[in-house]
């Protein structure tokens, strides 16, 4: 895990009674449904069904009403609401013991933990915050900082009783670089923070270098604090970091709102300025029950993911060969699991979904061929022939391409963490969340999610990966164990164990009974 870690622990509305709802499709913009670039496919063979006759009854599946109406119910209150502060009348802020560096690896939900952790640890030493720079990942490559990615204005000004906050190093301190702290060995640079260092460790370690020359910069950072035997103040200014003072900049919200609103109300106004062009398609939701909401799907399944993984994906010898070479490369030999043959690691639940997998899942839950999906996904490895079955069974799935111009993209092009932001919101507002592995997004949403009581589906693992390897189930049989084994896991709470996460788990402490 800590080899990896890095790169790998990296979405309301009424039921409207109209049982025809009017989609309107960019002619134009519509580039991503026929993107079965040969580039992409050079080394696989996605196209191929892993599990075709499962797929052949889930295509002609018939979803019950109840089952429809039930998945689309929002959840009920479940007892608990986010905890606010009884904002007591606002005492300064104690002396500042100097100032707070971070520097922080990861994708950007990976950075979104750390910056809060950031703020615990500024709070913890009374010291005073500098927006927490954003490493580029070697994988993502974006060079987009804090600023470029969250509201620093609201992100101040939601903390300001808690912590202070600048933007930039005082003259004095301007020394204190990325760079500076590359070149050589410093003696403000903290570099032994262990995994999940206590509160004690830091007064111990990081408040005296603050003492000595006022600066303290920590790097590595990301999961050096520990979850458990943490002041419950501290562990509600953490999620308070994460669920309130956290917001994207204004463009990226704006992007995010126009994708939600052509989700649920498809008739859009004109997308492109030159020379657009409309289809118009008819959606007949059954009964009108998913009118007006939609699922968004995290489909991490990028070449990276896949590889890591060393589950085989059935694009058949030159894909195995591919990856193989691919993990060999990045990794040198050190990823734990291609010492597991593909049957063990399915048995334990360790191969992400793919594509065909997580549409027959959506399908055996009882999701029609009327669901719209939102696809917040960055590169699919096999390109659009491995999501062609997917599509398949779920027709209406749309993504940023297929929703928004190129002109309407043009500030994230390019840009994975800008992306991830967009994914992020979009998946915030959906009526259902559900990821197709277990990695950041996915514990990330789990977590902002449970916060608001919004419905989060939990796929069940190991149960899919032993139900996928049975080659002679009936799709009845597959059907009926899928409903069962997901079962508590589409958005009940769970509360946190110990070592668990505040930031996937802020039940209980994040929140208060409510009365
Ligand atoms: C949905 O499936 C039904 C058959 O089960 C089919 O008649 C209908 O055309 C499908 N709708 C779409 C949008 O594919
Ligand atoms: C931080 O400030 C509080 C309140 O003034 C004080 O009780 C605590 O000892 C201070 N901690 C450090 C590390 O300075
Ligand atoms: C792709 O699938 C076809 C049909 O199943 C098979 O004959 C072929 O060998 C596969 N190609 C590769 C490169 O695995
Ligand atoms: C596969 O599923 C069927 C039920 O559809 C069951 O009877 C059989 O035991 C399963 N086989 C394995 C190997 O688990």
């Amino acid at each position: 895990m800590k080899l990896h870690h890095h790169r790998h622990r990296q979405l309301h509305g009424g039921v409207s009674a109209a049982a025809f709802l009017l989609v309107v499709l960019p002619l134009v913009a519509s580039s991503s449904s026929n993107h079965a670039s040969s580039t992409v496919l050079s080394d696989a063979n996605a196209s191929k069904l892993r599990h075709s006759r499962l797929f052949k009854n889930a295509l002609q599946r018939q979803s019950s009403n109840e089952q429809l109406s039930d998945l689309w119910t929002p959840l009920s209150n479940q007892g608990w609401k986010p905890f606010s502060e009884s904002t007591s009348a606002s005492s300064s802020l104690p002396e500042s013991t100097g100032y707070i560096q971070v520097f922080l690896d990861g994708g950007l939900n990976q950075q979104r933990m750390g910056i809060c952790d950031a703020v615990a640890i500024a709070k913890i030493l009374n010291a005073t915050l500098m927006i927490p720079y954003l490493e580029v990942n070697p994988v993502w490559q974006d060079t987009s900082s804090f600023t470029d990615i969250f509201d620093v204005d609201h992100f101040v000004n939601i903390l300001k009783d808690d912590i202070s906050i600048i933007r930039e190093l005082p003259d004095e301190y301007a020394w204190s670089t990325r760079e500076y702290y590359a070149s050589a060995i410093r003696s403000t640079r903290i570099k032994n923070a262990p995994l999940h260092a206590s509160a004690n460790w830091y007064l111990e370690n990081v408040a005296p270098v603050l003492e000595s020359y006022g600066i303290a910069a920590i790097s590595p950072f990301s999961h050096r604090l520990a979850f458990d035997n943490m002041p419950i103040e501290i562990q509600r200014l953490r999620c308070k970091v994460n669920f309130e003072a956290l917001v994207f900049v204004p463009h990226v919200r704006s992007l995010g709102e126009a994708l939600v609103s052509r989700l649920r109300y498809p008739i859009v106004e004109s997308i492109d300025a030159v020379g657009t062009k409309y289809i118009r398609q008819v959606i007949d939701t059954k009964d009108g029950l998913g009118a007006g909401k939609f699922v968004s799907l995290h489909l991490r399944f990028d070449k990276d993911m896949a590889a890591h993984s060393a589950c085989d994906f059935g694009g058949g010898k030159a894909e195995k060969v591919a990856l193989a070479k691919y993990r060999q490369t990045i990794w040198q030999g050190r990823v734990m699991n291609s010492r597991y043959t593909d049957e063990e690691l399915r048995n334990q639940g360790r191969c992400p979904l793919t594509p065909e997998e997580i549409g027959l899942l959506l399908a055996a839950l009882g999701f029609d061929n009327t669901t719209r999906l939102y696809l917040a996904s960055h590169k699919v490895y096999g390109g659009e022939a491995r999501i062609a079955a997917l599509r398949q069974l779920f027709p209406y799935m749309e993504d940023k391409k297929s929703l928004a111009s190129s002109a309407e993209r043009a500030k994230i092009k390019g840009k994975a963490s800008l992306s991830a932001a967009v994914d992020y919101y979009v998946s915030m507002h959906s009526d259902i969340f559900i990821s197709a592995s277990p990695g950041n997004m996915h514990n990330a949403m789990v977590g902002h999610r449970t916060y608001l009581n919004l419905k989060t589906i939990r796929p069940n693992m190991v149960l899919l990966g032993q139900l996928f390897m049975n080659k002679s189930m009936s799709w009845s049989d597959f059907q009926e164990a899928v409903v069962e084994g997901q079962r508590n896991r589409l958005g009940e709470i769970k509360e946190r164990k110990p070592k668990q996460s505040i930031y996937t788990y802020p039940v209980p402490d994040c929140v208060c009974q409510q009365r």
